[in-house]
């Protein structure tokens, strides 16, 4: 079987693989007998015509097309990856995951609604535009509360304000250098202050979970800044969470993020393109096996 593994950032033949969660998918496939093949948007010309299903344009050559496609662009993902995919989709090549699916995680007011929609835990959260109904924030969301970019990893688009002159602030300083994304007003979980759970999930199973817990007493804990991991059991109510929120959005193999709150937990956001190199460091699991395995079957369900 062929896959392509398409990534966002220009394929360079010295450095793309230093990316870790990459590199397992690279070495992984290939011993799972896959003949995988990394490339970016920028070397298809996704060529819409009667007659030219079979086959598509890479590298300036009519390529035959793989038997699978797995997409690792995150939620930086552009204009450029979406129609590519869906390009991909409209020729029926089997896709991990699918277009529709990564569009609704990338917008984290988008997965929010969805989510409250089938009756899951989030936060409280709020547009942010211009005019800001300020008692409206501090009814419902109250302060210290987190302003996040829509869409955004790596804890860089996520900040924790005190009160509203800081947010009044921030919001000056993002129209005065043309900033023009949406951020959102979230209600700050306190009891998960500096620690959350990721939760690994491929097909309809949650293979793996780790506590991570921030080491430079920040309220984020992403692993990417620093965070400490450790190995988190997968207990039937979080793996049965774990799959409800999946099936919201149809993901093949997803990141869950969740917040500690209360007695339970509290979605915080869900990754189409996790990165598994904190989760492979403090778990026995083999997370990039996992993927292929899922990939195989349903390949091979497909042809039944
Ligand atoms: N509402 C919240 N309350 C408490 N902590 C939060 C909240 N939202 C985010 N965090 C912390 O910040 C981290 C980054 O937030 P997240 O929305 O997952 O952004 P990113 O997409 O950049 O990972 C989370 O892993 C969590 O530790
Ligand atoms: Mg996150």
């Amino acid at each position: 079987m062929t896959g392509w593994i398409i990534i966002r950032n220009q394929v360079n033949n010295t450095s793309t693989l230093n990316e870790y969660s990459l590199r397992r998918l690279h070495e992984s496939a290939a011993a799972e007998g896959l003949n995988v093949h990394i490339y970016s948007p920028n070397q298809f010309k996704p060529f819409v015509s009667l007659g030219e299903q079979n086959s598509i344009y890479l590298c300036g050559k009519q390529t035959p097309l793989p038997d699978f496609v797995l997409v690792r662009m995150g939620s930086k993902i552009e204009y450029d990856g979406l129609s590519l995919i869906r390009h991909f989709q409209s020729l029926g090549i089997p896709i991990f995951n699918k277009p529709d699916s990564i569009e609704k995680v990338k917008d984290k007011l988008y997965t929010a609604q969805l989510l409250l929609k089938a009756g899951l835990p989030f936060p409280a959260t709020m547009l942010c535009t211009e005019s800001i109904d300020w008692q409206l924030v501090s009814e419902k969301i109250g302060f210290p509360l987190v302003l996040k970019t829509i869409s955004g990893s790596k804890g860089e688009g996520v900040i924790l304000c005190q009160n509203k002159e800081q947010i009044s602030e921030l919001v000056l300083f993002f129209n005065a250098s043309h900033y023009n994304g949406n951020f959102i007003l979230q209600q700050f979980i306190s009891d998960s202050f500096g620690r959350d759970i990721r939760v690994f999930v491929v097909g309809n199973k949650a293979v793996a979970a780790m506590k991570r817990s921030a080491s430079d007493g920040s309220f984020k804990a992403n692993f990417s800044r620093g965070g400490h991991v450790e190995n988190y059991p997968i207990t039937q109510e979080l793996s049965n969470l774990a799959i409800r929120i999946k099936d919201v959005f149809q993901l093949d193999l997803c990141g869950i993020d969740l917040l500690f709150h209360e007695n339970g937990f509290m979605v915080c956001e869900v990754n189409s393109c996790p990165g598994f190199e904190g989760l492979e460091s403090c778990t026995n699991t083999d997370v990039a096996r996992e993927i292929f395995i899922h990939i195989k079957k349903e390949l091979t369900q497909k042809l039944i």
